[in-house]
Formats: C-alpha cells, sequence, structure tokens
C-alpha cells in the first residue's frame, strides 16, 4: 500500500560500484532523502560516506531494520544476498527498490514477490533498461505498428567490458550469480519479454567457459570495486590478471526461448568482444527493426518493403538520452519508484516481469550445464500475479 507521507527516508544498502544510484533520490524528489547507509565492509561504510555524507551507518540490514528510521531502501548488494535482505525488509514494512536480477534462483525470487503480496509493502526491481532510449524507440516502433505482429527477436550481446565487469569479483563464481544469464542477461531477457508481449514459457541453453577459465593470476580484491580496476587497456582477453579466485560461470551463454504466446527468441552474450553493445533484431508480421548501437548517436532502423539485402532500412529513429551507461534510465527508473511507493502509481517496470526474467535465466542455464535439456517455466501463484497485476502497467 502507499505511504503517503510527506518525507521519506531512505536507506541505501551495499555501498559499492552501483550505490551512486543514491544520489537519483534526492534529485528526483525534493522529499525524499538518503538518511542511512549498510555495508557488511567498513571500506564500503567509508565510501558510502564520502557518497551520502554523515547519515546514519549499519554493517547489517537487521540494524537498519531494529532503528526503525527509514521509510524505504535501496538493496545494492551482490545477487546472492538480494532474497534474504528484500524478504526481511518487506516484512518490517519498508518500502524495497531491488537491484536486478531479483534473485539467483526462481525459488528466491518467488519467496520475496509471495512476501511482498502477503505483507502488502511496495516492492520494486531495478530494470532500468526498460527505461533506455534504445528500448523506448523499439517498443515506440512496434507499438505503432511498424513491423506488424511481433513474431521473432534475437538479441547478440557484445559484453566486451566483461572481464573487469564480470570476472575479477564475486560476479564470476556461480555461488553469488547463478549465472550471467541471470546477473548480465536479466535485462535483456526482460526486455524480449517487454518488446514481444510476453514471458518464456520454455526455454534451452547452451555455452561455456571458452578463455577466462585458462588464466591462473587470481586475487582477492577487497575494499576495491570495479572502477579500481577498469580499463580499455586489458585487451586482449586473455592477457587479463587478477580475475577472481572461483571462476566458474560461463563466458559463452545461448539461450532460446519459447514465449507465451508462442514468440520464438533467441539471446547470446560473450565477454571476450572487443566492443561493449547489444544488437536486437525483431521481426514482425510486416517489417524488421534492427539497432546499431545502443545509446545516443545510435540508431534504430524499419526495413517493411520486399527486397535483396540494404544497409539503410526504409525508416530510421534516432536513439535518445546518454552517449553512454544509463543514468537517464535510472533517473526515470527512481522516478518510477518513488510514485509507486508515495502514489501508488503502476509502474513500466514490474516485479512479475523481473520473476519471468530470473525464470528465463536461471532454468537456461540449468539447461545449459545439463546438456542443453529443455526447461518449462512454473506459474507463479495467482493471488501473487493478481497482487503485482493491478500496480504495473502494461
Ligand atoms: N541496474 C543496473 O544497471 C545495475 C548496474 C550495476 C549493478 N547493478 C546491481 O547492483 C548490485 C550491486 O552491484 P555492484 O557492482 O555495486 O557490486 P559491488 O561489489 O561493487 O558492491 C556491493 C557492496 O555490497 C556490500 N555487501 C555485500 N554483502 C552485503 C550485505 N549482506 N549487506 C550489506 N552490504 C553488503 C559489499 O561490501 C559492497 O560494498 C548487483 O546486484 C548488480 O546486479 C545493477
Amino acid at each position: 500500500m502507499p505511504l503517503r507521507k510527506t518525507s521519506l527516508a531512505v536507506a541505501v544498502i551495499g555501498t559499492g560500484q552501483r550505490a551512486a544510484i543514491g544520489h537519483h533520490v534526492a534529485s528526483v524528489r525534493t522529499d525524499a532523502a538518503v538518511t542511512a547507509i549498510v555495508d557488511t565492509d567498513p571500506v564500503g561504510l567509508d565510501r558510502g560516506r564520502q557518497m551520502f555524507g554523515d547519515v546514519e551507518s549499519f554493517v547489517s540490514h537487521r540494524d537498519l531494520i531494529a532503528a526503525g528510521t527509514v521509510d524505504a531502501a535501496i538493496i545494492a548488494t551482490p545477487d546472492d544476498t538480494h532474497a534474504d535482505i528484500a524478504v526481511d525488509l518487506l516484512r518490517a514494512g519498508v518500502a524495497v527498490y531491488l537491484e536486478k536480477p531479483l534473485a539467483t534462483t526462481l525459488a528466491d525470487a518467488d519467496r520475496v514477490l509471495v512476501t511482498a503480496a502477503e505483507t502488502g509493502t511496495p516492492l520494486y526491481v531495478g530494470h532500468n533498461f526498460r527505461h533506455s532510449g534504445v528500448v523506448r524507440a523499439m517498443r515506440s516502433i512496434i507499438e505503432r505498428g511498424e513491423i506488424g505482429e511481433v513474431k521473432a527477436v534475437w538479441v547478440r550481446h557484445f559484453v566486451g567490458n566483461g572481464p573487469d565487469y564480470y570476472f575479477k569479483d564475486w560476479h564470476a563464481d556461480r555461488a553469488r550469480t547463478g549465472t550471467l544469464l541471470l546477473q548480465k542477461a536479466s535485462h535483456d531477457i526482460d526486455i524480449v519479454h517487454y518488446l514481444a508481449r510476453g514471458y518464456s514459457r520454455r526455454v534451452v541453453g547452451m555455452g561455456d567457459l571458452m578463455v577466462y577459465g585458462g588464466i591462473t593470476d587470481r586475487r582477492e580484491r577487497p575494499g576495491q570495486t570495479m572502477e579500481d580496476w577498469f580499463s580499455f587497456d586489458n585487451w586482449p582477453p586473455a592477457s587479463n590478471t587478477g580475475l577472481n579466485p572461483v571462476v566458474d560461470v560461463e563466458d559463452v551463454s545461448m539461450m532460446m526461448m519459447t514465449l507465451d504466446n508462442g514468440v520464438q527468441a533467441s539471446y547470446q552474450q560473450c565477454h571476450f568482444t572487443p566492443d561493449y553493445w547489444r544488437n536486437y533484431t525483431v521481426i514482425g508480421t510486416e517489417g524488421r527493426l534492427e539497432n546499431f548501437g545502443d545509446t545516443a548517436g545510435g540508431v534504430v532502423r524499419v526495413w517493411n518493403r520486399r527486397r535483396e539485402w540494404q544497409l539503410a532500412g526504409d525508416v530510421e529513429y534516432p536513439i535518445e538520452g546518454v552517449t553512454s551507461g544509463h543514468e537517464d534510465a535510472d533517473v526515470l527508473t527512481m522516478t518510477e519508484f518513488f510514485d509507486l511507493v508515495v502514489d501508488g502509481t503502476p509502474t513500466v517496470v514490474s516485479p512479475l516481469a523481473a520473476r519471468a526474467a530470473v525464470a528465463a535465466g536461471a532454468l537456461a542455464a540449468e539447461s545449459l550445464r545439463d546438456g542443453s535439456r529443455p526447461r518449462d517455466v512454473p506459474a507463479l501463484p495467482q493471488s501473487v500475479h493478481d497482487h503485482f497485476a493491478s500496480t504495473t502497467r502494461s
């Protein structure tokens, strides 16, 4: 239920690289402020004070709950901690902005959704990619009917920043992330669902650890975050050093999806490409679209007349927003969160969709590690589905 308060005290839990999203709290709402930080690492708390000033600080989210001083919290901790922290906060009546992925297993994802439905505490999952310029452009083209009825979606994901983003800390460890089909691909699985207006019903996976498993130079990086080691000079891929002690997630992952409305989709992810972007092809009954670049400066092209190959397309739309990163999408995402929390305004980003992304990614990884045998997505309890359907815009 909405909070309807005149001022909102917000905690940031996990003051690592992503905690900077907390800066948008005060920028999107003058009546809200970050008043507390939580991090299990004292270095993290120091980093949090540098970001948010002299706010209350805690080494555990349970201490934060016991203090009873905040109305809402942003959870930006490693993926394996999401479900437990979210469930505790929801039970305590603290509105939750939970970073993606919702959880690392379908059982945990469902635990979070069931708790939110039972308690009525607002839950929002940070699938900010829905609010990016490239996705808004593609969705508008589809919704205007320019390519007819969507039948197939193909996504190629070139994760050139892969070694620095995913193989030099906890992200590389299955025990912490489950799979990069969740940690990285949950954004894109969500967008496949969003563009095709359906959720995955059956998935199949294939992939391997092809490059980074062979690098023996490993180390812990206490107190550091990704920005401390990120460099375009870390090239070619096999020259990377200082990988996480455990590296057991795949660096090439592919999955295929049959959606509940019959749409056929595929997603490919590679972590040793030189470039870093994603390319979508959406094919409808009367045309297809494809993006070139995925931030401002890029374009989405539409082909809707029959011909041999032609690069320019029949129509071209510029991608709006930032030229790099996703700050514009983050602002829209944070705005949606507070509109939900304060006024109960239905959101574009949906916990149901976040659960659908976890289901597809986690089950595709199971399939990938089990001879590519297909997996079917189990349904959510109807009452839980209905709870979120009323706070979500289609
Ligand atoms: N939506 C996006 O665009 C986006 C972008 C980046 C990261 N993320 C998400 O944000 C989350 C955090 O990623 P990151 O890159 O900031 O990680 P990070 O490693 O840089 O930071 C994580 C922080 O959480 C702290 N922490 C660990 N366990 C904790 C616990 N139980 N309680 C409190 N603090 C704890 C760590 O000490 C660290 O300071 C991930 O789930 C990631 O998927 C989302």
